[in-house]
């Protein structure tokens, strides 16, 4: 919560207590700041509070609870409290806020937000969570970017974070993929090719499968897969040095996005890992009776909670997803003691979650309700539904590859002088991907269109790491002109345009918390987008480095903390901030 919500709460409370002694059922002041408001127009006030919430306790209509409170109110330092119909309406002493705000934010510089919340606590996000012999594409851009923010936003806020890339490198499929390399596959091509060339070795296995079957009505080659699967799982050494090289090659090719990206993870402990951790979840089971035979496969039976059941062994004794994600989080309990545990997956999956959860629950661990699935919507591609087979899908080193140039051309166009165009035409074009990602709430859909996603203006990435870089911009002429020695004067900052700026920058900490509470690092893109248009708008209407000396001073110091917060701002969720554009 911000300081002048609190400041404002305890106002409150003592003007009841003076005005309105003995009501029962009034609210304390913690309670009373959970109710102030932002009125939805800046002539309203900076703060509002409702008084219909106090009605009931003191038999009073809201306005006239309002008048009495206003005329308790006597705190010229801080705000005048008016009545407007029942809320009782706070205007900010603007000089004062305006002092307050910026010694705050100019003495945490780029921790300005951070705080210790989070000391002592652990918490594990699984994100990314690619799958072996697979490439990378936009449908994996959300995971991986929220994760990434996510992790950001609590490492800030003082949490143990974390980062585990849950690799997807269990299945039948790599039975397939040994069989088809085997049979058609070579060693250089591989090396070469990458995730590609794996790709079409398992395409052609599919292929020459289908013909076999309509031809012969034989199933030989899928045999020889799931044979070979079985090598895999036996710990066959050819088949595991076969299948661990194919992992080999899909991270390779993954590090190229993810170092573009900037996402790092603190393990890729992934479905495979979990293969000799699989009989205490089963031994648990049954002892728990949780554990049914139902046509030969084994499954916790979920009817009473409306749930299909949740399959853990199949006919055939292998085991399945959700197996291995409760051995994970099993293990994830064990070795990090996280105080939560989220899983950025798409909420395509949400009931194969909602399942296992409930399976860990009926297992009797009481960190079962701190499993959170943070879902989020689909990605379409043009306006349908992605598909590597049908061409529906972009792959995301070649949306990296085509932000990065159209940024390059733009800044050769108009910065042709910029020193190391390269490196910020890669902030630039990667950091205008990740924003549009991380800009509407998490659990929309999207639907992807080339020019959108290479869009750099209006509410847009590129656009807020201008107006940062306007700001170093400006900072540093000051600098080089030496003027920073007058001291401000805060009373030049009470204009509409440094107020605006100021009292939303004063509410980016409880953004960030939101944030955190809610899984939703768009809140953060939100309010560091409303920073810089509010930056910008202050920027056009005020001379700043022309202005008499204390004004110039204050303005500068406005520009510094606009400048610092928008830098977190961007880094929580996963964009770099170029000093010059
Ligand atoms: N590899 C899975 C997929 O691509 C996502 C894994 C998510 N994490 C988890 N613990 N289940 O669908």
């Amino acid at each position: 919560m911000d300081d002048m919500k609190k400041t404002l709460a305890a106002l409150i409370a003592g003007a009841l207590t003076q005005t309105f002694e003995g009501a029962d059922g009034v609210p304390d002041a913690e309670e009373i700041a959970g109710f102030l408001e932002v009125p939805p127009d800046a002539d309203m006030g900076d703060y509002a509070f409702p008084c219909f919430k106090l009605s009931k306790a003191l038999r009073k209509g809201p306005p006239q609870i309002a008048a009495a409170l206003a005329a308790a109110i006597d705190a010229p330092q801080v705000c005048t409290a008016k009545q407007l119909g029942g809320y009782l309406n706070f205007f900010f002493n603007r000089e004062q806020f305006a002092k307050n705000t910026l010694e705050k934010v100019l003495a945490a510089g780029e921790r300005f937000g951070a705080s210790n919340l989070g000391n002592g606590k652990t918490v594990c996000i699984d994100y990314s969570s690619i799958n072996i012999a697979k490439r990378f594409h936009i449908g994996h851009l959300s995971t991986t970017m929220i994760g990434l923010s996510l992790k950001r936003i609590y490492d800030f806020l003082g949490y143990q974070t974390v980062g585990i890339n849950h690799l997807g490198d269990w299945g039948t499929q790599f039975g397939k993929l040994i069989s088809a390399y085997k049979r058609w596959g070579d060693k250089q091509e591989v090396e070469n090719g990458g995730v590609e060339a794996l790709t079409r070795l398992y395409v052609k296995f599919h292929e020459v499968a289908e013909q076999e079957e309509k031809a012969t009505g034989s199933h030989a080659l899928e045999d020889e897969g799931r044979a070979y699967f079985k090598a895999i799982e036996d710990g066959d050494a050819e088949a595991l040095a076969l299948f661990n090289w194919f992992k080999e090659i899909t991270l390779r090719d993954c590090a190229r996005v993810y170092d573009l990206l900037g996402v790092t993870f603190d393990s890729y402990a992934g479905e495979s890992f979990y293969n000799d951790k699989m009989d205490r979840v089963l031994a648990e089971l049954r002892q728990k009776n949780l554990l049914t035979v139902s046509d030969g496969a084994s499954i916790v039976d979920l009817t009473d909670d409306n749930m299909p059941p949740c399959l853990i062994l199949k006919k055939d004794g292998a085991t399945l997803y959700a197996t291995r994600d409760i051995a994970a989080a099993l293990y994830r309990a064990d070795t990090y003691h996280f105080d939560k545990c989220l899983y950025v997956v798409a909420y395509q999956q949400d009931l194969h979650f909602r399942q296992w959860f409930k399976v860990v629950e009926k297992m009797g661990y009481p960190w079962a309700k701190d499993l959170v699935h943070v879902a989020f919507g689909m990605i379409s591609y043009e306006g349908q539904t992605l598909s590597t087979r049908k061409g529906y899908v972009v792959y995301l080193e070649e949306l990296l590859a085509r932000a990065q140039e159209k940024a390059l051309a733009i800044i050769q166009e108009k910065s042709p002088n910029l020193p190391d165009k390269e490196t910020v035409a890669r902030q630039v074009g990667i950091g205008a991907v990740i924003y549009a990602d991380l800009f509407n709430n998490r659990i929309k859909d999207i639907d992807f269109w080339w020019d959108r996603a290479l869009n750099f203006d209006g509410e847009t990435g590129p656009y807020v790491q201008y107006t940062h870089a306007r700001c170093c911009s400006l900072l540093r002429k000051a600098g080089e002109q030496g003027l920073s020695e007058t001291a401000p004067d805060y009373a030049e900052l009470a204009d509409d345009h440094a107020q605006e700026l100021l009292r939303l920058i004063s509410r980016f900490p409880e953004a960030v918390l939101d944030a955190a509470d809610k899984y939703e690092p768009s809140m953060v893109t939100r309010a560091v987008t409303e920073i810089a248009q509010a930056y910008n708008k202050f920027y056009y209407e005020n001379r700043i480095l022309e202005a008499e000396p204390a004004v110039r001073q204050a303005r500068i110091q406005l520009t510094k903390a606009a400048r610092d917060v928008i830098r977190t701002g961007l880094y929580l969720i996963g964009v770099e901030a170029p000093e010059r554009m």
